[in-house]
């Protein structure tokens, strides 16, 4: 598609995420041809630099995080000549004067209205100084071209993400705001999309009737690094929960959409968030288990428990683990429970959905001493493997009747993983076309701070007096497996 020349004012443009994600995912996307070709980026925060200077330190973010490697010295030449820097205080609405006529000069010299994305890359207590600002100095807000990218955490629960979306709806159009959950961006994650929706022999199996259980999980094998202090305020539930993992259940959970209109595909994820039953006072801690990772060993390496981790209170009551039950009350889904799981320090990393299909209703086979045939699973890699893969019960070849399991494998080749862009590239690519397929709507965002504050408000006035209760390198609490495994499942752990 024919884009707008387009300019990225980036707030935030000195940080981390500038660093080792935007900056290296618009850079591929200019190695495939993908910005159009006019564009500017203007990145800004408080530490004066040159131009110069700012370019070299992104350039070294290049080289260190970019999927493609050490930048091309021309590519690299051509696409930093597009990108500037401007010292400003975000909270100072002067700072804004100074951008306007950057703007203002390229307009000149493309002799075009650009698209004008503003990318809030900073704390999220700043979001509405920004949208406040860029009101206030009558920077361009024109409804088609004007767009605002801001990164969880939207809000730190339903009122204050309330308050956000009012605050944000005052200056922009629910069309301009563009509200990233890079999950939505991953590879597999859209596939998922297709493979349910490109193929008729998916959707009469993608019920009730055949499917028994669903497992979501996210595990990291590192801990909160140098995020304590954001992270001690803020827990697995609110950082990763709330909106990674709830989207993921959406994309298995949602009816089909008509087609692909951004509204549309939201519409249908919403649906999923509102039939998830609310999880009443008095049975949370039947539904929801948190941990704390204390000290251990990872590869061979000593590693801090929680506590003692830097900007951590060192009496921290703060979740690095959890678990959770839901139900879907739909036709689709009664009687199928979903559980999620995610946290910090466990053993592997790996992110995958696991679909467990119901028994064969009779066994005619002689299998073995326990006579029991395998349920079937549907296996979604996201990370760091990708793949799907059907598990099927098969014969071994042979003189007799014996079975065995067996994949049926999707599985992407080395190749295609190294070619496969990543999330930011997607998304940013989409939020330069328009595209809000992939972004979180305010109503999304509400609805998934609904499913989740019963737990919030529950852990918050109930302190674990166990907490460390999980060591680094383990899979987790113990009765993370209580709570699957009292119905008679239990977590499955993909070698
Ligand atoms: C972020 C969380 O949103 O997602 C982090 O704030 C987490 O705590 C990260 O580590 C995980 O993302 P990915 O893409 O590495 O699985």
């Amino acid at each position: 598609i024919k884009v707008n020349p387009t300019v990225i004012i980036i707030f935030g443009g000195n940080g981390d995420l500038t660093k080792r994600k935007i900056i290296p995912a618009l850079y591929n996307l200019f190695l495939e041809n993908r910005l159009p070709e006019q564009f500017a980026i203007i990145g800004t925060s408080r530490t004066g630099f040159t131009d110069q200077k700012y370019r070299d330190s992104l350039l070294e973010g290049i080289n260190e995080f970019s999927r493609t490697g050490k930048a091309k010295k021309e590519a690299w030449a051509k696409f930093s000549s597009n990108i500037s820097y401007q010292a400003s205080d975000i909270k100072d609405v002067a700072s804004y004067n100074e951008f306007d006529s950057k703007i203002s000069t390229l307009k000149e010299e493309w002799k075009q209205d650009p698209s004008i994305l503003y990318y809030c890359a900073v704390s999220p207590d700043l979001f509405c100084t920004i949208a406040e600002n860029i009101s206030k100095s009558k920077l361009d807000n024109h409804k088609e071209t004007t767009r605002i990218i801001i990164e969880k955490p939207f809000g730190r629960d339903l009122e204050s993400a309330k308050a956000l979306n009012t605050k944000l709806l005052t200056i922009f159009d629910e069309k301009q705001i563009y509200r990233i959950d890079h999950y939505l961006g991953k590879e597999v994650v859209q596939n998922v999309m297709a493979f349910r929706f490109a193929n008729t022999i998916m959707e009469p199996l993608w019920n009730r009737t055949h499917i028994e259980h669903v497992q979501i999980s996210v595990t990291e094998q590192i801990g909160v690094e140098d995020r304590g202090g954001y992270f001690d305020h803020s827990g697995i539930l609110r950082d990763m929960i709330q909106n990674h993992l709830l989207q993921l259940l959406c994309i298995i959970a949602m009816e089909p959409p008509v087609n692909f209109d951004a509204d549309l595909v939201r519409d249908r994820k919403v649906d999923v968030l509102k039939a998830i039953r609310k999880i009443v006072p008095g049975t949370i801690d039947t539904m929801a288990v948190r941990g704390q990772y204390g000290p251990g060993w990872v590869e061979g390496k000593e590693v801090s428990g929680y506590r003692e981790e830097v900007d951590v209170a060192p009496d921290s009551n703060t979740e690095t683990y959890a678990a959770m039950k839901f139900n879907i009350d739909n036709w689709r889904w009664q009687g199928v429970p979903f559980y999620l799981r995610t946290g910090k320090r466990l053993f592997k990393s790996a992110s995958h959905i696991i679909i467990q299909f119901r028994e064969v209703p009779h066994n005619m086979f002689n299998n073995g001493e326990q006579n029991v045939l395998k349920q079937n699973l549907l296996i979604i890699s996201i990370q760091p493997d990708m793949a799907i893969r059907f598990q099927l019960e098969s014969k071994i070849p042979g003189l007799e009747m014996n079975l065995n399991t067996v994949d049926m494998v999707f599985d992407y080749s080395a190749k295609t993983k190294i070619d496969a862009p990543e999330a930011y590239e997607t998304l940013l690519l989409d939020v330069i076309s328009g595209d809000q397929t992939l972004f979180m709507r305010a109503d999304q965002v509400e609805a998934a701070w609904e499913v989740v504050m019963p737990v919030l408000d529950y852990w918050k006035k109930n302190t674990m007096n166990n907490f460390p209760n999980y060591p680094a390198n383990s899979w987790g609490p113990e009765n993370a497996e209580a709570l699957i495994a009292k119905d008679g499942f239990h977590w499955i752990n993909l070698p």
